[in-house]
């Protein structure tokens, strides 16, 4: 069986550990590899790369992988490791990748590819010339509520979509009387943080996924808690955006609003809901779930500021079953990215796929210090 090397850079972080090592890397390991279409399997290899020793050889130990390193150049330069595959803090990130890719290693990376557009761009152009596959991490795509969507588009009950609201966010603490859930660097823009550059690229891949390329963006980006608390407990001033209220024209006309915060409690059934509105029917889908209201049960309200209106919106909705079992969205795109290396296919969420992500992320932000509406070309290669 055909054991492929992966050098996993930035396994203590924790997008890094949880998702990419133990849920997927891991998981494929132990369940024997992942099975080809012609039924034969490759099975994978992890070599753990990191700063800290220690940090590496615990985590080496307590999932019983043979190999890590600190010497991120010697890995690099051993052919027995294939695929670089990048975990790192955004700001380490470009720099690590151009390695990898000189080195002439396929590539599998967390988003955002890089801090600017141009940078992103450089990045898929060298994998280009170096003729190195690419992946680039779209797991939303993958969640269950939005396999749920796709599927309703896809079977037409939408008719023609109109519009997207989005709803993502929930309180991040400030860290001085409760410590934050989320690493301080990501409120820090000097540290390569804000809510713009963690999320718009994920919205950028959902949205042309889903429903149309995005041409244009308009945003509004706010730091609304300007105090925070880092890791030691230690004061620091917030200088990258804690939410960000941005509007997505896309191809077809179709209108997205998405809301992205850390500063807002939930009062929904996920911490990420998307509302879409067709012709002939619309959906709420969030993570897991997703119920609908076609046109042909749709209610008629009328306005009447005069009279208490006793009628039950929810109840008109109705739930989609789950008719499918969900693999963690990681690990199913790990393996078909895996597959697609193995068997030389063309893999579409690659490193320009990743470059139009950071392309809204930078035109959002664009946006919010201009007040204006920002048109995004289209990105291509050559
Ligand atoms: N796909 C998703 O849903 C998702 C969610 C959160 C974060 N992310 C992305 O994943 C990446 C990591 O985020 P995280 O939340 O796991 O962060 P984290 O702070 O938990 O982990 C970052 C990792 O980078 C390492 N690191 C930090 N500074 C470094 C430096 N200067 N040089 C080399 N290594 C360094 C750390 O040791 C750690 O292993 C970010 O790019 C982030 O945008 C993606």
């Amino acid at each position: 069986m055909r054991e492929i090397g992966i050098i996993m850079n930035g396994v203590s972080g924790r997008m890094g550990y949880r998702q990419h090592l133990v849920r997927s890397i891991l998981a494929i390991r132990d369940a024997g590899g992942v099975e080809l279409p012609d039924g034969s399997k490759v099975t994978v290899r992890p070599l753990l790369v990191g700063r800290s020793e220690a940090k590496l050889a615990e985590i080496a130990a307590e999932h019983g992988i043979a190999d890590y390193t600190t010497d991120l150049d010697a890995a690099l330069a051993d052919p027995q490791w294939e695929i670089y595959a990048d975990f790192l803090v955004t700001k380490a990130r470009a720099t690590a990748l151009r390695k990898a890719i000189a080195a002439g290693k396929a590539i599998y990376t967390e988003k955002p590819t890089a801090e600017s557009v141009e940078e992103a761009l450089e990045l898929a152009r060298l994998a280009q010339e170096a003729g190195v596959k690419t992946g680039v991490v779209h797991d939303k795509l993958y969640l269950p509520g939005l396999q749920k969507l796709k599927r309703l588009i896809d079977s037409g009950f939408f008719g023609r979509v109109l519009s997207v609201r989005g709803e993502f966010g929930y309180w991040v603490f400030e860290g001085d009387w409760q410590p934050a859930q989320r690493p301080s660097w990501n409120y820090r823009a000097e540290d390569g943080g804000g809510i713009i550059v963690d999320m718009f690229p994920h919205w950028n891949y959902v949205l042309e996924n889903l429903f149309g390329e995005v041409k244009s963006v308009y945003s509004q980006a706010s730091i609304h808690i300007a105090d925070r608390w880092d890791e030691k407990g230690e004061r620091y001033d917030a200088t990258a955006e804690d939410a960000a209220y941005g509007i997505f024209e896309l191809e077809g006309d179709i209108v997205a609003q998405i809301n992205s915060s850390w500063t807002t409690r939930v009062n929904r059934d996920e911490l990420v809901e998307f509302h879409v509105d067709g012709t002939h029917g619309s959906a709420v889908v969030g993570l897991f779930g997703a119920k609908i209201q076609p046109r042909n049960a749709t209610p008629k309200p009328v306005w009447n500021p005069d009279l208490e209106d006793t009628h039950d919106y929810d109840e008109d909705w109705q739930q989609v079953p789950t008719n499918d079992v969900f693999l963690n969205g990681f690990r199913q795109q790990w393996e078909e990215y895996l597959t697609s290396y193995v068997l030389g296919t063309d893999y579409p969420f690659d490193l320009l796929a990743g470059a139009r992500g950071v392309q809204l992320a930078e035109a959002g932000l664009e946006s919010s210090r201009t007040g204006a509406k920002v048109v995004l070309p289209e990105l291509k290669l050559a």
